[in-house]
């Protein structure tokens, strides 16, 4: 049976700066720190369920430019195989990344560059792979369009989709249909369902909304409080794993992502892929940067056996 995991997304280059706060419209200040990297949502979750031991196609657009030769030697790295549309019409993006000195939280602005130019087109070509898969996952950062027909192609074939609802949007019922899990945070989870999402019972009456749009299951990941899964017959509030000092969360529910699905690839349940990309993602915030973040196979296995089980 197949493991292979065919994510659809965006690379952009990561222009992260460190500083005690933002500027102000007019303003200038001095930053603490500058670092170059590779990023991207739909990359990074390919960095990381590769990294977590996944078979990963990574289908995207790049341009012909410094910022394509980085994104080319960063899935290299991590054993990305890449499904690389060239686009010499536009350029490789990029994100500014805003990072607060004191707690390591995150304000990001993304410009995807030819990423925003991924197309249904883009797509059917890979329509085979996508269709053999055992799972897929997209997120939000490239054309709504061509996600959907993604998912339709994945849900044909029958692989395990997953829909990362990154940054929020407003997302058709018919393609919310299409997801077997959804996994926004809580910002992004107020943003669809129009419900408030500040406790754990809160989030379980949003991912409740998502149920009602047709999802089949809702996790909706809540930073330093874990992870909540609802589908409807089962709830359960994984808590956070503890794996050191959080240093930078940028990234984080990428690292989910990524190790949720390489545990679910690998045939996991979904409560224990939960844990997995739970654990996946407390190791990255230990870590600077979004890909470079993305722990190993055999760390995560190290931190899920040093924890308890707790569920709730
Ligand atoms: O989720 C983090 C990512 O969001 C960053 O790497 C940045 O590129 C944006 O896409």
């Amino acid at each position: 049976m197949s493991q292979t995991i065919v994510i659809l997304g965006v690379f952009v280059a990561d222009t992260a700066y460190r500083a005690e706060r933002q500027p102000k419209m007019g303003e200038t200040i001095l930053g603490r720190s500058f670092a170059l990297g590779p990023g991207g949502k739909g990359s990074n979750q390919s960095v990381a369920a590769a990294m977590a031991g996944g078979d990963v196609h990574f289908i995207t657009r790049l341009g012909c430019d410094p910022f394509a030769d980085m994104a080319r030697a960063t899935w290299a790295r991590a054993g990305v195989t890449p499904e690389v549309t060239e686009d010499a019409e536009s350029y490789t993006g990029a994100a500014y990344i805003f990072i607060e000195d004191a707690t390591g939280n995150n304000a990001i602005i993304i410009s995807p560059g030819a990423a925003g130019r991924i197309s249904v087109s883009d797509v059917e070509a890979r329509a085979e792979l996508i269709g053999n898969a055992a799972v897929f996952v997209t997120q939000l950062e490239q054309p709504m369009a061509a996600a959907h027909r993604a998912l339709e192609i994945a849900r044909a074939g029958g692989a395990k989709t997953i829909l990362n609802p990154a940054p929020a949007a407003a997302i058709a019922p018919e393609m919310l249909a299409l997801c077997d899990y959804v996994t926004p945070n809580e910002s992004e989870a107020e943003g669809i369902t129009g419900l408030p999402v500040t406790s754990i019972a809160e989030a379980k009456a949003a991912a409740g909304k998502l149920l009602s749009q047709g999802v089949g299951a809702a996790i909706i990941t809540l930073g330093e409080n874990g992870a909540l899964y609802h589908d409807g017959q089962q709830t359960v509030h994984v808590p956070v794993f503890s794996a050191g000092p959080v240093v930078e969360t940028t990234g984080a529910g990428d690292a989910f992502n990524g190790g949720f699905a390489a545990a679910l690839a690998r045939g996991a349940d979904p409560i224990a892929a939960v844990r997995f990309g739970c654990a996946t993602a407390a190791i990255s915030v230990t870590r600077p940067g979004t890909a470079p973040s993305m722990p190993t196979l055999a760390e995560v296995e190290a931190l899920l056996a040093r924890a308890p089980a707790a569920l709730s």
